[in-house]
Parts: C-alpha cells; structure tokens; sequence
C-alpha cells in the first residue's frame, strides 16, 4: 500500500462553467482540472493510501480499478508538474528574528509630497540625537537585525548622516540602507554610500516631471534624475518604490522600463494609503476598482515580460501567485512583528510606519525600554505574528484569504477603527484575485481526469 503524497491543506480553489483552478500559494503552483478531476483533488484529501483511493475512485466513476489506477497515475504526475503536490512547510510564529530595522533619523523634507503619511515638513524638537540614535542602532544590534534602514523624513536632510552610516556599517558590520526621494544627493555622500556599499530606495511617483512632480513637487523629478546618475558613477545599488495613486496609473509599465534604463535592481509597487497629508484628500487620489485590478495585471505581467532584465518587479498582490509565499501562507502580508521592528524620529516602537502617532499602537520608547525586551514580550507584535488570515472577522470566509493573507490591518485600523475589520483595499483584491482566477479557468490549460 503506497502513501500518497498530500495536497497543501491551505490553497485556493476556483471555479467557472465546470472549469476549476487549484493555487498552492506554498509555491505559486497553479492546476486546471474538470469537474471529475475537482472530485478526484477533494477524495485524496481524505485517503492517502492508494490502493483504497483507486477503488474509491472507480466505484464513484464506475469504471474498473485497473482504469482508474491509470488514470490516478497520470494525473498525479500532471499534480506535481504543476507544483501542486510536495511537501509545505508550516510557519512557526513565536519569536521570530527580525531582517531590517526601520529608523526615522528625522521628520525634515524638503520634498513635502501631498501624499506623505508621516506628515514629514519641518525638523520637530524631540528628534533623536547622534548619540540617541547609535544607541537605538545598538538596541537594533542586540536584536539581531542584519539591515538598518534609515527613513524619515528625508535622512538626506541630516548633516551627520556619513557618521550614521559608517557607524552602522564599520561600527555595527550591518548593511546600512536608506529611503529617500534623492533630492540632495552630492558627489561625497554618493562616494560614501559606494564605500561602504549602502542599499538605497529612490521613492519615484512617476516616469515623467508631470506625473512624479504632482505628487513630490516641482522640480524634484529633475533632481531625483541628477541624483541617479550620480549613484551610477559611483556604482551604488538601487530600487524604486513607486506608490500607485490616481495620477500615475499611466506610468506603471514605463517605470519598469524606465528601471530597466538606469540600472535599478528592482521597482516595488504599492498603493497609496489614506494616512497622514493623503488622509483628506481621499477619493481624489485613490484608483477606483478597475483601476487597480488593471494596474495589477500590468505588473502580473510585468513580471514575466522582464525575467531576463536583470530587473525585479516587486508587487506584493502578486507573490503569492507568481513565486508563492512558502512557508508564510495564511500570514499577515506584511513582516510587522516577523521581519522588521520600526522606530520613530522620537524613539517610539511602531509595529510599522502607518501607525505613527497612533496611541495604543505605541509599544515603548527607546529611551526606556529596550528593543528586545518589547520583541519578545509585547503583545502588539504577538498579535502581528500569530494572526493569520483566518483568525480576521473580516477575511475569515474569503475564498481567496490565502493568497491575499487579511489585508494590511494597520489600514483596517486607520480606517475602521477596528483590526480585525475590512481593509480599505479589500474590494480591489477580491476583485482582482477573481479576475485571474476566472481567467486561469480556460479550456486550453484543462488536465481532465
Ligand atoms: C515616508 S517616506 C520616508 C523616506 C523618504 N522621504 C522617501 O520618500 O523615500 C517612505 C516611503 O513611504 C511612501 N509613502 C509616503 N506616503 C505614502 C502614502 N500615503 N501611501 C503609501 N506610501 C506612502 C513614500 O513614497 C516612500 O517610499
Ligand atoms: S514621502 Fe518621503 S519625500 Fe515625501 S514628504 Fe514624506 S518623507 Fe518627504
Ligand atoms: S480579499 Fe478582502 S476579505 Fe479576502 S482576505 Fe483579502 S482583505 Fe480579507
């Protein structure tokens, strides 16, 4: 009697006129199968020895053993062709050691963008200090992060800001990285990124003046420009974020090649959220539905068209179908409380960005507490770690909750007050994931059992 490999108790079925799709967001595997085959997917879930699936199989199909053991056969390998079958591993949420460190140098910027969800302008008193801040990089140290990210504000905007660095990089031995629009990039601090080889992300809203310079200001898409070349002659590694809002929905699959053309290793795509300065503006800036299930099949696409580029299109919406989520299936998707922990230019612990200001999201301060001690013991980030998408109100029932993982629930608080609420994207996902799942049941891919 042979042990029948199991099919990933967390996946994703669709169905349309008699055509179903399986995804295995462990790996992104996708099978397409008819209405026997969905029959034959649902009875191995409940027998994994073969002999008694094959006569399971036959008496409900009525047709001999020796015929439904061939068939098995080669449907079975179709399954694992399609990654549909293999071994997932379960995540394990307790404890987990964060990657990145996010650290606020300042709330300066020049740039003012309508749309910054930190309220980022003029330099505010309680600001960190040099000192204040190598002690909060000390903390991040103990931690065990491997990447500092300095963000703010803009961390261009602090003079001290090579003595930061070096001492991430020659103090510490961790791999400083830095989040700018790349304003006031000069020929020295280009030459010290190289030296001690900083990861930087370009934050562009746009591939022309107009669209970009709507959003980030006048002039800033010429500056940003200068800024890049100097990071080429230097040889600094770089990455676009991109955020995606009513005005620049025209330019997403022009910034890919506009990455492309300057040497970028990868252009992030994510939506705009209704925080900070973007909060009043609302319906004026956020895509409609369609526009987003558009934006990201563009970058679906994207995706394929620009594997040999040396270029990453990264579009979280997306992962789960094309690469697969591993062992994250189910997770929140974002690493709040997993990958990264993030302070504030005042030293708040933050489970993430959005919630800056945000009371009861507040875990501590760097001032008195320390970093370990609120990894390991606060229950904000227990909560980011354990809960999964099937713990949510709101996504308990999605047909698609697996790949989409609950929605970003800092929005869901920001929004409805509540996170275990709908997320302000969640129309645009569930639309979305149905989309390509109506079209992933098509005729041409069927395997029939
Ligand atoms: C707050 S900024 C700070 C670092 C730096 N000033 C910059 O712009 O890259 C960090 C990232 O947040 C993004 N961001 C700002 N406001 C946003 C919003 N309302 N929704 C989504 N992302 C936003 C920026 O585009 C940037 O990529
Ligand atoms: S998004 Fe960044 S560049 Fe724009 S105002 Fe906010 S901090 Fe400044
Ligand atoms: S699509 Fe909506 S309901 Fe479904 S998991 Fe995502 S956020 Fe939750």
């Amino acid at each position: 009697m042979a042990q029948l490999e199991a099919l990933p108790p967390k996946r994703i079925h669709h169905s349309k006129d008699g055509v179903h799709i399986f995804v295995n967001p462990y790996w992104g595997g996708k099978f397409v199968t008819d209405d026997q085959g969905a029959l034959v997917i649902e009875m191995m879930d409940h027998e994994n020895d073969e002999d008694r699936l094959v006569q399971q199989i036959a008496d409900r199909l009525n047709i001999n053993p020796y015929e439904a053991a061939a068939r098995l056969v080669a449907f079975t390998e179709q399954l694992y062709k399609r990654r549909m079958l293999g071994q997932a591993e379960g995540f394990s949420p307790d404890n987990p050691k964060p990657d990145f460190g996010f650290l606020e140098v300042t709330r300066k910027c020049d740039t003012r963008c309508r749309l910054c969800y930190v309220d980022s302008g003029r330099e505010l008193p309680d600001t960190l200090t040099a000192e204040e801040i190598y002690k909060t990089i000390d903390q991040m140290a103990e931690l065990g992060v491997e990447n500092i990210a300095l963000t703010g504000g803009d961390p261009l905007t602090r003079a001290d800001l090579p003595d930061i660095l070096d001492y991430i990089r020659k103090q510490k031995g961790l791999r400083p990285a830095i989040s700018t629009s790349l304003l006031s990039l000069t020929r020295e601090l280009a030459q010290k990124m190289a030296e001690l080889d900083v990861a930087v992300q370009i934050s562009l809203d746009g591939c022309t003046p107009e669209t970009n310079d709507w959003n980030r200001g006048q002039g800033s898409f010429e500056k940003t420009m200068a800024g890049i070349q100097l990071l080429n002659e230097h040889g600094v590694v770089f990455r676009f974020a991109f955020v995606i809002n009513k005005h620049n929905l025209p330019d997403i699959k022009e910034m890919v090649a506009l990455g492309i053309e300057l040497g970028a290793r990868e252009v992030a795509f994510g939506k705009v959220k209704l925080a900070g300065r973007a909060a009043a503006l609302n319906e004026a800036v956020v895509p409609s539905t369609e526009e987003m299930i558009g934006a990201y099949h563009q970058l679906y696409r994207c995706d394929f068209d620009v594997k040999n580029s040396g270029l990453k299109v990264r579009c979280k919406h997306n992962q789960a179908l094309l690469a697969g989520l591993d062992n994250r299936v189910g997770c929140l998707p974002c690493g709040a409380g997993r990958t990264f922990v993030h302070v504030t230019y005042n030293g708040d612990v933050i489970p993430c960005s959005l919630f800056n200001g945000c009371r009861d999201f507040t875990l501590g301060n760097v001032h008195h507490d320390r970093l370990t001690d609120l990894w390991q013991s606060s229950p904000i980030f227990r909560y980011f770690r354990q809960t999964t998408a099937d713990d949510i109100g709101a996504c308990r029932d999605c047909p698609v909750k697996y790949l989409c993982g609950g929605g970003c629930r800092a929005d869901a608080y920001l929004g409805a007050g509540s996170t275990d609420a709908v997320c302000s994207d969640c129309e645009d996902l569930l639309a979305y994931y149905n989309w390509i799942l109506d079209r992933g049941c098509q005729a041409k891919y069927i395997t029939a059992f």
